[in-house]
């Protein structure tokens, strides 16, 4: 029995995990409550951030940029990676920039995720090397609105032949050059995905499989997973009938919703399948990214068929090869878009987000409350050294983060980001009920405040952030109350703790409260006890 090229790749992927584990390459492990990236053996905080889509095609526009990303402190470049400038004439392939790229990166003793910009980039098809744009009948187009656009179908078998072919030759290469360094940490499939100015693909051949029967493989999955289904899909396909076979019309109603499942299918076959034969050259986590859709807005409007929290579990049923789910969060609704995301297995990873001051209070409620693995702002090299906001944060994150990962597997680690419309959280962590508020003393109300609290003892805790207070309850009936005992500022120098100041009077409000005032972001340990 023969099986198609895509199931042997699958196949192909078990052993080399095995191995990838036992060689220190890069992996996913769940650790504890949480599933953390393992670097040479060590679990690894992604502090990053993403270049401007152009500036890796040029090794000396990039010479002066990496000692900067290095001094912001980064420990991690999102860096472009284009199908065209690494197989410019078919079968020919050069790895000058990749190599090169790799070189400038290691003598900053920083890490590299590439994005592999291929068959799309923000839906459009602008990546491909031009012997793919021209030839439109080998390599077919999407049709929208009764017109062919410059966006590859994903029903072109050639098509996703050829990116699987460059994306396994690159692969090759980066396990040739970089399985000793693991400089190379992820590798980001494409980059939003989805058709953009329709709902969906209107192509002959689109037309011809959206009309057919729904794959066996998703109904199956959506059967078997129906309990931790997104909601919103759960409910779209049980008010049609919770339908087991049919068209996509039937299963999932005649809606713009059924087109973008049917688009997330078809982008996630192809995807898994290019992310597939990269991995059986050289098996490290893959993830793809997403174009968020705006709360009112239809398939089309924005890339239909990227994993949109709602259609995750399509592409989940599609295949298991790619590793992460990830939102590009240029939204405010910050928390939100990680709840959605953090769910069912997928661990939170954000590729693209906002930088400077945003960015870095983000960073904190992100790996705090949601056990991130990396997070990553896009268009680091245009940000002015100035406007280093971004850098005050990774600078704190990047001495705690033994502790944060450590914590996080725990999971007795909790992040916040406050402001006027949310003053105030309240969760239970170390057998306290502990208050996160907005910092006020002598009359003056902070606007703003952010940070991590971890559990690091009994009655111990460890803090790092701006701009609130804690308070901390006894979860006892009766007259119990809890005590200060002690608040010390500090920093950890080669993973040493340095003790700094002891704090009292105003800096606690005279024992009070545990404060960090909005000057600066400190990291501060507090010892608390209980009295009648
Ligand atoms: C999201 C894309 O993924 C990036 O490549 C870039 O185009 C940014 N948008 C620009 O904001």
């Amino acid at each position: 029995m023969r099986f198609p090229s895509f199931v042997v790749a699958l196949l192909s992927l078990t052993l080399p995990l095995y191995a990838a584990e036992a060689s220190g390459q890069p992996h996913l492990e769940k650790r504890g409550s949480a599933t953390q990236l393992v670097v040479d053996g060590k679990p690894f905080l992604v502090l990053g951030a993403e270049l401007h889509n152009s500036s890796s095609s040029s090794l000396d526009y990039m010479a002066p940029i990496w000692p900067k990303l290095a001094a912001l402190p980064l420990n991690t470049v999102l860096t472009p990676l284009s199908w065209e400038l690494v197989e410019p004439e078919e079968g020919k392939f050069d790895f000058t920039l990749l190599d090169g790229l790799l070189k400038q990166a290691r003598e900053q003793h920083l890490k590299v995720v590439f994005l592999w910009l291929a068959s799309w980039k923000n839906g459009m098809s602008s990546y491909p090397p031009v012997w793919v744009k021209r030839d439109t009948g080998r390599f077919p187009r999407v049709v929208t609105n009764g017109n062919e656009v410059e966006i590859l179908s994903t029903l072109g078998k050639a098509t996703l032949e050829a990116d699987s072919k460059a994306f396994t030759a690159v692969m090759r290469h980066i396990k040739e050059v970089d399985a000793s360094d693991h400089t190379v940490l992820m590798m980001q499939v494409e980059n939003e995905v989805g058709v953009l100015g329709d709902t969906r693909d209107h192509s002959a051949i689109a037309n011809r499989a959206f009309d057919s029967t729904v794959p066996s493989e998703l109904t199956r999955y959506l059967v078997s997973n129906r309990q931790s289904l997104y909601p919103e899909l759960r409910d779209l396909w049980e008010q049609n009938g919770a339908k087991t076979s049919g068209t996509w019309e039937q299963v999932f109603g005649a809606s713009p919703r059924a087109d973008e499942i049917f688009m997330a299918w078809n982008y996630a076959r192809y995807v898994h399948a290019v992310a597939a034969a990269g991995k059986a050259a050289y098996n490290i986590p893959m993830y793809v990214n997403t174009w968020l859709a705006g709360e009112d807005t239809t398939p089309g409007d924005y890339p239909s068929g990227g994993p949109q929290p709602r259609v995750v579990d399509i592409w989940r049923a599609a295949g298991s090869v790619i590793d992460v789910y990830t939102p590009d969060i240029y939204q405010p609704n910050f928390a939100e878009w990680c709840r959605r995301y953090n769910r069912a297995g997928n661990p939170l990873f954000i590729p693209e987000t906002n930088g400077g001051a945003t960015g870095g209070a983000n960073a904190f409620y992100a790996f705090g409350e949601r056990a991130a693995i990396g997070v990553s702002p896009f268009g680091i090299d245009s940000w002015n050294d100035g406007e280093n906001d971004l850098g005050k944060s990774y600078r704190i994150l990047e001495q705690l983060s033994p502790l944060v990962l450590e914590h996080q597997a725990k999971g007795d680690i909790r992040g916040f980001v406050l402001d006027k419309s949310r003053p105030s959280v309240t969760f239970v962590l170390n057998g306290f009920q502990v208050q996160i508020s907005l910092d006020e003393i002598f009359g003056f109300h902070t606007e703003q405040g952010f940070g991590l609290l971890m559990a690091t003892g009994a009655n111990e805790f460890l803090s790092a952030g701006k701009g609130f207070r804690v308070s901390f309850n006894p979860r006892t009936n009766g007259s119990e109350r809890v005590g200060i005992a002690s608040v010390d500022e500090g920093s950890f120098k080669d993973g040493q703790w340095v003790a700094g100041r002891r704090l009292n009077g105003d800096e606690t409000d005279q024992g009070k409260y545990w404060r960090f005032d909005q000057r600066q972001i400190n990291i501060e340990k507090a010892s608390v006890y209980r009295f009648q």
